[in-house]
């Protein structure tokens, strides 16, 4: 593949540059027939001039080998490269540098020796360390256009490795087996880094509920394992399920009315114990007589209170 087309391009572009040469060429001999004429000579031919036959042209000004050779730079290599400058221009990341830096040599493919791999830039030049440690060391696989570096294709070689580079939330699935766990990586996040939101697949407990709360109830890798912080738990969540706790509780005239569900359930299914709150009560004797507080105060979520 590579060989055939490298020997089309090479024909294709020896053409080319054989015309480049010879367009710039007779453009060179053009103008320096119209200088010729009438336009005043620069410095140092003014002083050639004096000593010089007028017959005979100082070749010096026009001297195509007066120049100090420079490296070529990396927009003159784009010149006969656009497709590579442009995606290194667009999604090289923090490979947008000088092209030489990795190609320190090049032109140099020979289809006969098959040296392509030999002349190409190896990663380990400048990433001494793999990265991703010793399982993951044919870069080019994952990294498949080292001028995109980060454009990285969902192929059979990445989802076959998401759990051994994330090790968290494969660990996460398998110890809390939940119905996410039934779920493949890939089903949820359908390229790679890209973030699912919950509402794809799931409705709100309630109308406007921000997506933010759900990561912050449901670790979405353990969905299960339920944990939410007491001040922003909201009691119409709570509610949404808890329906009949949630009319006896909002429609309480007692105190308790003014307590957040979670502020005494801290954790969701916990029961608290009264004295956490209140720590003594009533006498000693009472309690010991009478140890359970709800004989006597009967609902916890609606009090019965003197009513005044
Ligand atoms: C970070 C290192 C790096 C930089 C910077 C880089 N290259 Fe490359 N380039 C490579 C590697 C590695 C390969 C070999 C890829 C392969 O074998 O699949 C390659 C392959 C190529 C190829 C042949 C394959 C192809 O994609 O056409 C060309 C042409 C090329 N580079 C040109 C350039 C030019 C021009 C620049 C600057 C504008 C540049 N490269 C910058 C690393 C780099
Ligand atoms: C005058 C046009 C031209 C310029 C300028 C040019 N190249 Fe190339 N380059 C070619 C052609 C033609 C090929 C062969 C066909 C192909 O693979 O695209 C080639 C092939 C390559 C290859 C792959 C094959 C090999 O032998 O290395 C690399 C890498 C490469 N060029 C890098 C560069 C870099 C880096 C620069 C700038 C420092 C550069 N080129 C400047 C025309 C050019
Ligand atoms: C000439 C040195 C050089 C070579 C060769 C090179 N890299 Fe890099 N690469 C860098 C530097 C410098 C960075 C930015 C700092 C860092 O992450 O270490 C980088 C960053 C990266 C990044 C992260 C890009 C980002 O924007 O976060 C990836 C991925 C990467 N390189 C892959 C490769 C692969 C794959 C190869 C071989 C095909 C390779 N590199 C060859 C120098 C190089
Ligand atoms: C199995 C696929 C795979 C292989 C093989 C692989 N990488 Fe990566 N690499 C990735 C993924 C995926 C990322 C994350 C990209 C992102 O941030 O979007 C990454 C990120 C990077 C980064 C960014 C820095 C970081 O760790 O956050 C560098 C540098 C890098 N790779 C270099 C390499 C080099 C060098 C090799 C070969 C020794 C290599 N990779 C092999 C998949 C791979
Ligand atoms: C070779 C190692 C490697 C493989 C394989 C890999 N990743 Fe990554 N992944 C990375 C690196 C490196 C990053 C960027 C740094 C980070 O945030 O951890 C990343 C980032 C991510 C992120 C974004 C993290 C964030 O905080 O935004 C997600 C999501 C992700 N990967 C999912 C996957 C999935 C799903 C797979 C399998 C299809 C997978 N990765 C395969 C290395 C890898
Ligand atoms: C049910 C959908 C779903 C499944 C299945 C899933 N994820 Fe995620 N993942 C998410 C969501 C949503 C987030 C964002 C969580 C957040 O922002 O707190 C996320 C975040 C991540 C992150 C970045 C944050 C972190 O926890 O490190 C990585 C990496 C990741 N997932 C990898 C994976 C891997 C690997 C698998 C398979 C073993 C997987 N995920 C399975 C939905 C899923
Ligand atoms: C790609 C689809 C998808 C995404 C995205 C997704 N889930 Fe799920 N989730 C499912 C499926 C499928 C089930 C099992 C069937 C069901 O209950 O609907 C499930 C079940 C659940 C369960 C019940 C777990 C069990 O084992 O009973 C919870 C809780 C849950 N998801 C929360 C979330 C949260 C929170 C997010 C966002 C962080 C999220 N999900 C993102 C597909 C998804
Ligand atoms: C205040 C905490 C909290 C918040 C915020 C929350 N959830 Fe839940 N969610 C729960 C509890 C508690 C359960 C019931 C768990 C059980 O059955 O043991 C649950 C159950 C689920 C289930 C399982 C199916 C069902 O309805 O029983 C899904 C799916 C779910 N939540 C999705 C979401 C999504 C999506 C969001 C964000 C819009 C969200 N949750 C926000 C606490 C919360
Ligand atoms: C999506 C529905 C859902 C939401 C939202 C929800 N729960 Fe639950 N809750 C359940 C289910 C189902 C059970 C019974 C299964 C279990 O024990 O996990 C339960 C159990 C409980 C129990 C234990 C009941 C007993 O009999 O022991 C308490 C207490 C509780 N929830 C309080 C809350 C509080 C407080 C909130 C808000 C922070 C909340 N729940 C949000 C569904 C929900
Ligand atoms: C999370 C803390 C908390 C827990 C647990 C708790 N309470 Fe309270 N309770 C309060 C607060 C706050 C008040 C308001 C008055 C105060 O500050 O003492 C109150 C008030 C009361 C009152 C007076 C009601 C009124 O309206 O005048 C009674 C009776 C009471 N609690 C009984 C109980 C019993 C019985 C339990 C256990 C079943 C219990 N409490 C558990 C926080 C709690
Ligand atoms: C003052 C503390 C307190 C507040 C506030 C509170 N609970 Fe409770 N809850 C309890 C206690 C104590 C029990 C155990 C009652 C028993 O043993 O009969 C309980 C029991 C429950 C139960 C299981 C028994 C049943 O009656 O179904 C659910 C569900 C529940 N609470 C949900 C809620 C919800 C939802 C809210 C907010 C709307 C809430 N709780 C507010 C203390 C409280
Ligand atoms: C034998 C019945 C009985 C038992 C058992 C009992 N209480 Fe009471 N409690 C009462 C009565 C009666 C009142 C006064 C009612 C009133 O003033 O409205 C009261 C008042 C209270 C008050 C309000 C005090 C105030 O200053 O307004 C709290 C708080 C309280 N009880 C908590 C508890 C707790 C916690 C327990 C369990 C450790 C408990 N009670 C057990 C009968 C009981």
């Amino acid at each position: 593949m590579i060989r055939t087309r490298w020997i089309a391009v090479t024909i294709c572009c020896s053409i080319t540059i054989g015309t480049f040469w010879l367009t710039t060429a007779c453009s060179q001999i053009n103008s320096n027939q119209s200088e010729g004429g009438t336009a005043p000579a620069p410095q140092g031919q003014q002083e050639n001039s004096k000593t010089a036959p007028q017959s005979v042209k100082p070749a010096t000004s026009s001297d195509p080998y007066q120049a100090e050779l420079k490296p070529l730079t990396s927009d003159q290599c784009g010149q006969c490269h656009p497709g590579v400058f442009q995606k290194i221009k667009e999604k090289g990341e923090r490979h947008r540098f000088e092209c030489q830096k990795c190609h320190q040599q090049f032109h140099s493919y020979n289809p006969q020796k098959q040296n392509w791999a030999d002349i190409m830039p190896q990663c380990g030049s400048c990433h001494k360390e793999p990265p991703h440690g010793k399982a993951f060391t044919a870069c080019l696989e994952c990294h498949k256009d080292p001028h995109m570096p980060l454009n990285i294709a969902m192929d059979k070689n990445l989802v076959a490795s998401c759990g051994t580079c994330h090790t968290t939330p494969q660990g996460q699935l398998t110890k809390f087996p939940s119905a996410h766990s039934k779920q493949g990586c890939t089903t949820c996040h359908t390229g790679h880094g890209m973030i699912p939101s919950c509402l794809e697949c799931h409705t709100a407990h309630i109308p406007d509920q921000p997506l933010d709360s759900c990561k912050s109830c449901h670790p979405v890798h353990m969905p299960k394992e339920i944990k939410y912080d007491t001040s922003a738990a909201s009691n119409t969540t709570c509610g949404s399920c808890h329906g009949v706790v949630f009319k006896e509780w909002s429609g309480t005239s007692s105190l308790h009315g003014k307590v957040a569900c979670a502020e005494c359930h801290d954790q969701h299914g916990k029961i608290p114990d009264c004295r956490q709150c209140h720590t003594a009560p009533h006498d000693g004797n009472l309690l010991q007589k009478y140890p359970k507080c709800l004989d006597c105060h009967i609902n916890v979520h609606d009090l019965p209170i003197k009513k005044k």
